[in-house]
């Protein structure tokens, strides 16, 4: 079970998890950040502005929508928490919004971010916008390709996105990039992590930023329904959204938690993103979690349908859930993806992000184990605009008579 003390510990650490692999030049901008965000969140002005802006800039609280024919389908009550109806699509505004007023605390005049599904590249480059800051998005050349349109999203509003030809052309090498840039340019820019991943105090950070998700969900269903739900689901890239949901039902025993990883085409190596399923220890990007690697300690290239999902990393917080049994983890492949794309929009009319996808994917195999007309929250951690050409391509493969 879960220790009540506080997560991380002073050194950034959840158990075996998480603390602080960076450059010296590094370390003395991730000290400011903490110390900043230490007395930003004591602040009740800072807390005020945070509060307000994700009101009636973004748009919260979002809905906790109970899916009736979804429901009548899998035989389970299901809620969606709906962060696909949030102000640029998903819930990675929560986090940059935060960041964003830190940045300006700091006195910085630059926003770094990676991106990969490009939804937090668009999530930043609104941010910098809304306060009138310069920002350089990175993304991989194969992710600029399958998220085009949130490209062309993030120049409209200003940004800078420089391409990352390394590697896979993913998310890990435009967050290597983003990290080398940071580097050299610490004393003006602020690196905006888009997910629980990275040195301390990042994981801890955006995780705060994120838990009003489950803050609300919480509220939401006891008004709904009098009790807890038996079941929370989310889907895990670097595990933003789903921290942000299971965080603040974390002591609530009886309340089981499932982060669905990317299962890519097939479990073997090389071809998926589920790394807390299949990953050991390492150290990647600036904090010791679980990491796909070859037994050279080499990092294994990763496969998703989802751009956001395409991740070896992860979280070191759910690592942490993981190895205490706070939470589960599964795997969905690409096609079962697919299948929870088109079972949402056919039965509810709503069109999610590929990630969350995922978790819909999961949703028959969860409701299986449990008894009829168990409450079930998913969260629906963006939706499926800048999916749609990704779905169009692979479901006329697979069936000509689609567009
Ligand atoms: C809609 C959506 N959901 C989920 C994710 C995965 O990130 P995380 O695991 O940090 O929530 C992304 C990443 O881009 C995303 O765009």
């Amino acid at each position: 079970m879960i220790r009540r003390q506080t997560l991380p510990d002073r050194s950034g650490h959840f158990g075996p998890f998480g603390g602080k692999f960076v450059p010296e030049t590094v370390m003395a901008a991730l000290t400011e950040l903490e110390r900043e965000y230490a007395a930003a969140r004591r602040d009740p002005t800072f807390r005020r502005a945070l509060r307000s802006l994700l009101r009636d800039y973004a748009g919260r609280p979002t809905p906790l929508y109970f899916a009736k024919r979804l429901s009548h389908r899998l035989g389970v009550n299901i809620y969606l928490k709906r962060e696909d109806l949030l102000h640029t699509g998903a819930h990675k505004i929560n986090n940059t919004l935060g960041q964003g007023l830190l940045a300006v605390r700091m006195g910085k005049q630059r926003l770094i971010a990676e991106t990969g599904a490009g939804q937090h590249g668009v999530a930043t480059a609104t941010v910098a916008a809304l306060f009138g800051l310069t920002c350089e998005v990175f993304m991989g050349e194969e992710d600029m390709q399958r998220q085009a349109l949130n490209v062309v999203r993030m120049r409209l509003l200003g940004a800078t996105v420089t391409p990352v030809t390394g590697g896979t052309k993913t998310l890990k090498d435009a967050t290597s990039e983003a990290i080398r840039n940071w580097v050299t340019t610490v004393r003006t820019s602020h690196y905006c992590i888009g997910s629980v991943v990275g040195p301390h105090p990042y994981p801890m950070l955006v995780r705060d930023f994120q838990s009003v998700i489950g803050q609300e969900a919480r509220r939401q269903i006891l008004q709904k329904t009098g009790r807890l739900p038996d079941l929370l689901l989310a889907c895990v890239g670097g595990g933003s959204n789903a921290i942000g949901l299971f965080h603040p039902f974390r002591h609530d025993r009886r309340v089981e938690m499932i982060g669905v990883e990317a299962g890519g085409s097939s479990l073997t190596p090389g071809h998926h993103a589920a790394t807390l399923m299949k990953g050991r220890p390492g150290v990647l990007h600036g904090a010791n979690s679980l990491l796909l690697q070859d037994r050279f300690g080499q990092v294994l290239p990763t496969e998703s349908i989802s751009a956001g999902l395409d991740y070896p990393g992860v979280g070191p917080e759910h690592a942490y859930y993981q190895l205490v049994k706070r939470a589960r983890y599964v795997a969905v492949s690409d096609r079962r993806a697919l299948q929870g794309a088109q079972l949402l929009a056919r039965t509810e009319g709503i069109l999610p992000a590929l990630e969350p996808a995922h978790a819909i994917g999961y949703l028959a195999q969860a409701a299986w184990r449990l008894r009829r007309g168990a409450p079930i929250i998913v969260g629906l951690s963006g939706r499926g605009d800048k999916d749609v050409q990704t779905l169009a391509r692979h479901l006329h493969a697979a069936d000509p008579r689609h567009v």
